[in-house]
């Protein structure tokens, strides 16, 4: 970290003495204040929930500027890398810093490829499930499990190991996103084949059965990629800070990631895709496009309980730009399919036409996000939208994957810990339960 010129002081209105604290600068991006010594000197914590003005580690992955709608991937912006490479190469950029040759990347592929398979008693724990279960719930406890197989990759401390379990999970996470498909649908399980692209094979995986030849559909496993590529990694958010928190307490790498799924399955995060196409389908149900109007107003209305999803984003106060690109493959996927006149795509172009019109949303910076499109896309596709989620899960993987590796490789990296203003009662005794 490089101290900058400056530093903050702290002065009180009581007359304690002042504090000077340090501040850093990063590459780009706000400087922060080094609070880490205020309570030695002070007594005092500094109260931020929800980390509205707190940077919790320093990370050279990626860079999110909010108010411009940039995202960068290691430098690389978002659109040139949809644009320019797959999610292997991406993968690659994301784990180790670079953008891999020819060779390098297939070295990679080869090693991805490698391990692909999961144990086959992986199948006895989905018979536990319910057919109906939700795939989040059935994904939380299968990456956990992985823990109980690859004893040989569970040592967070032994760089090796988290090499290892980095590239087992990114290879693994489509084989076990399929599986939770197949089972709620009730037919066998595709093993995968190493021969087609990440995506391709995913497909192969989900829509395949032993009884017919599947041919992958180039256009589809190109937008799949790209979805893949655009969800990738998005520096702090919730589950990357909770798998980082998860993981600093030495827990392994399986662990760690199964409680980044646990968190991304919320509607206010990776959950929204889903959210946001059963919010289009009952807008739908009500009368489509002619309804919009009163839609609106009753997201409009605080006392309603009712958010546009697939709108809003705690960073961004512009166009998430992984939404252009969403909408970019949404249009081609629909044209591939023949679905140019989905009834749906039709009604999110209305709503997000009028919201970034709308005063409401104007002024408070709302813009839609990833999520407003890519459920159209997988809708498209044939991904049943109680699996969009694990879908986000599937391609976040290499970011929290990353993200842990770097936190753990961080010589200032301490076990998580926040503190608390605590507003409850004092000390108090215990009275016999009769006086009570
Ligand atoms: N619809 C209606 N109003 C909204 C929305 C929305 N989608 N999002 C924010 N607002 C309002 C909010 O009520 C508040 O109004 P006011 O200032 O009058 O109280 C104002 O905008 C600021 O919102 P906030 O809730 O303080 O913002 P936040 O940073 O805490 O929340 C968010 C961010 C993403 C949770 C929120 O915008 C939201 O719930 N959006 C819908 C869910 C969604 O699409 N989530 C996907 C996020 S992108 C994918 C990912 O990273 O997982």
């Amino acid at each position: 970290m490089k101290l900058a010129d400056n530093k903050a002081t702290l002065s009180f209105s009581n007359g304690s003495p002042s504090v000077d604290l340090p501040v850093y600068q990063g590459s780009v991006g706000p400087d922060v204040i080094d609070i880490r010594k205020l309570y030695a000197q002070t007594g005092m914590f500094t109260y931020d929930p929800g980390f509205l003005s707190t940077a919790s580690c320093q990370s050279a992955i990626t860079y999110i500027d909010g108010d411009k709608g940039e995202l960068l991937y290691r430098g690389y912006p978002i659109e040139q890398l949809a644009t320019n490479c797959d999610f292997m190469e991406t993968c690659h950029l994301l784990l180790y810093g670079n953008l891999p040759d020819v060779a390098a990347k297939t070295a990679f592929v080869k090693r991805v490829s490698n391990h692909t398979m999961v144990n086959e008693q992986m199948q006895f724990f989905l018979r536990g499930f319910r057919r109906d279960a939700h795939p989040m719930a059935i994904m939380t406890g299968l990456v956990g499990a992985l823990s109980a197989f690859y004893h040989d990759s569970t040592d967070i401390n032994n760089p090796e190991h988290r090499e290892i379990s980095a590239i087992r999970l990114i290879a693994k996470m489509p084989t076990l996103v399929a599986m939770a498909y197949k089972y709620s649908v009730g037919q066998p399980y595709m093993y995968p084949k190493n021969e087609l692209s990440y995506a391709g094979n995913f497909l192969h995986m989900m829509f395949a059965t032993p009884c017919a030849d599947y041919v992958v559909n180039p256009v589809i496993e190109r937008a799949l990629d790209r979805i893949f590529v655009l969800h990738a990694d998005h520096e702090q958010n919730a589950s990357t800070s909770t798998v980082r928190l998860c993981g600093s307490s030495g827990t392994n790498p399986f662990a760690a990631i199964a409680a980044g799924v646990a968190c991304l399955w919320g509607p206010a995060h990776g959950g929204a895709n889903e959210a946001c196409l059963n919010m289009l389908e009952d807008i739908q149900k009500m009368g489509g496009i002619s309804k919009v109007g009163h839609f609106m107003e009753q997201v409009k209305d605080k006392n309603s309980g009712v958010k546009l999803m697939g709108f809003g984003h705690r960073v961004y106060k512009n166009y998430d730009p992984r939404a252009k690109l969403m909408q970019e493959t949404c249009k081609e996927v629909l044209a591939e399919l023949g679905l140019e006149n989905d009834p749906l795509f039709k009604l999110a172009m209305a709503l997000e036409k009028i919201a970034l019109e709308d005063e409401y949303f104007v002024s408070r910076k709302l813009y839609p996000n990833v999520d407003f499109y890519s459920g159209i896309v997988q809708r498209a596709i044939g991904i049943p939208v109680g699996l969009f989620t694990a879908v986000f899960a599937l391609a976040r993987t290499v970011g929290w994957i990353a993200q842990l590796n770097e936190m753990i490789g961080d010589p200032e990296y301490k076990i998580g810990r926040p503190r608390q203003l605590f507003t409850g009662s004092v000390s108090r005794d215990v009275l016999p339960i009769s006086k009570r």
